[in-house]
């Protein structure tokens, strides 16, 4: 059971369940494009079993009964992504129409439903033809974005209730660039300033985009974690402090207010593209709302050995999830707090993605993730009473999917998926969201 019900909201509030493209659709079906992930999970080392999205959840075949079960839950928002080497095989070039089909079918079937289609254009899938062109190491990945949003977009966007470019900027910026940890595996501090600025250009001309078509409720969708400094020296404060700004500050203060922030700089900024600070009145296009990810905090210790940001990451000793990460759902509150006070004021925040992987099994109560999500609503809501502008929260995943690097081990659904036979099974969590959403308990 949760404690907290669809009634202790305000009125309006949204609540919604999050996937994204290739973790679920099967990418291998209806004539979709080649991508950096089916080239990154090729080359041993970088996946969990070299495991890829070709299959996943089916969910290019299987769509009607996985919006059934959102429907029947009560959700009221479902956020999915559209994947640009479905609509745009190779990046660049003609559509296929079987893609663009498909989503409009998709899109179609969500209304029919009573549930409110939000769209993310861009979860991570770069077509492969675009990685041999430098990625988001190219400026023109800004063009080419812009240029694909706007043909999905001439097709759906009628009906899409809210979109937002990219998933998550940090990823595809840092982890994927810098750490090296998801695709396309670089570890390189010039790619990663380029890729750092590029994602907030290709973000704004998306939004340009977008807007040319007469599209309102557009957003941005960030992800946080809580920088805890692993002890109270001034060092480990300052190193927390830097990691802060790359995940936490970059991104909402380059869209918000037009500046990277300083302390980012002195690393990055040797780096970055010429003229970047030339881009700002792109990058700033006007936002109807912006969307929080978050899911745990790390602790942040020097490391002056280290090159520059000079720190390393771990974990604490609060409880932690499947893949090892904290449970710290004051975090929640705190982005929340921070996001209203310094950068959007008065602008709609939702919780666009929070909950966590759990081993679970079919029949075995998921306890754990019932707790965590009660938790974190109990944080939203504490952010609401103070004032601060939460609409909505959703919750990932709808079902368990395929989580890149990690592969298909952890399990983050509210709908438990057997990868052999695809049958899904809804959990105990997915019962108790169903319970607290109903109007007339
Ligand atoms: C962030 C991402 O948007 C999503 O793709 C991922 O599966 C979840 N968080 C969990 O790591």
């Amino acid at each position: 059971m949760l404690s907290h019900r669809r009634a202790d909201f305000p009125e309006g509030f949204l609540f919604g369940t999050a996937t994204s493209a290739y973790q679920i659709e099967g990418h291998a079906e209806g004539g979709a494009g080649r991508t950096q992930w089916d080239d990154f999970a090729a080359t041993p080392g970088n996946v969990v079993h070299g495991e890829n999205g070709a299959r996943a959840c089916d969910h290019f075949k299987r769509w009607p009964q996985d919006l059934d079960l959102i429907a029947q839950a009560g959700i009221d928002v479902y956020r999915f992504s559209l994947s640009w080497a479905r609509i745009m095989p190779e990046g660049i070039g003609p559509a296929n129409p079987e893609g663009l089909d498909f989503y409009d079918r998709l899109v179609d079937g969500m209304l029919e439903r009573g549930l409110k289609p939000a769209a993310t254009l861009y979860h991570w899938e770069l077509p492969s033809p675009l990685l041999d062109r430098g990625g988001w190491r190219n400026r023109d990945i800004a063009r080419w974005f812009a240029d694909y949003t706007y043909t999905a977009m001439a097709r759906l966007g009628d009906r899409i209730w809210s979109a937002a470019p990219i998933n998550e900027p940090w990823c595809v910026g840092w982890l994927s660039h810098f750490m090296g940890l998801h695709a396309p595996g670089l570890r390189d501090i010039r790619a990663t300033a380029r890729a750092m600025h590029h994602v907030c250009l290709a973000h704004g001309e998306a939004i340009a985009a977008m807007r040319s078509h007469g599209m309102d409720n557009l957003g941005a969708v960030f992800n946080f974690e809580y920088a805890q400094p692993a002890d109270e020296s001034p060092e480990a404060q300052a190193a927390a402090r830097r990691y802060d700004g790359i995940y936490n500050r970059w991104f909402r203060s380059g869209i918000f207010k037009g500046e990277y922030p300083e302390d980012v700089l002195e690393g990055l900024g040797p780096h970055m593209p010429e003229h970047w600070q030339d881009d700002f009145a792109t990058i700033t296009a006007p936002l109807d709302w912006c969307g929080l990810n978050y899911y745990t905090r790390k602790l942040i210790a020097p490391d002056p050995g280290a090159p520059w940001p000079h720190y390393t990451e771990g974990a604490g000793d609060l409880p932690k999830t499947q893949v090892g990460w904290e449970i710290y759902p004051e975090g929640l509150h705190h982005f929340l707090a921070d996001t209203a006070a310094n950068y959007t004021g008065d602008l709609p925040l939702y919780v666009t993605e929070n909950g966590m992987a759990w081993p679970d099994v079919p029949g075995v109560p998921d306890d754990a993730r019932i707790a965590y999500i009660d938790a974190h609503l109990g944080a939203v809501k504490l952010a609401i009473a103070e004032g601060v502008p939460v609409k909505g929260y959703y919750i990932w995943s709808l079902m368990d999917n395929y989580e890149w690097a990690h592969g298909y081990g952890p399990r983050f659904g509210l709908v438990h998926v057997d990868y052999d036979s695809l049958q899904r099974t809804p959990k105990a969590s997915y019962e108790a969201l169903k319970a607290a959403l109903r109007t007339n308990p």
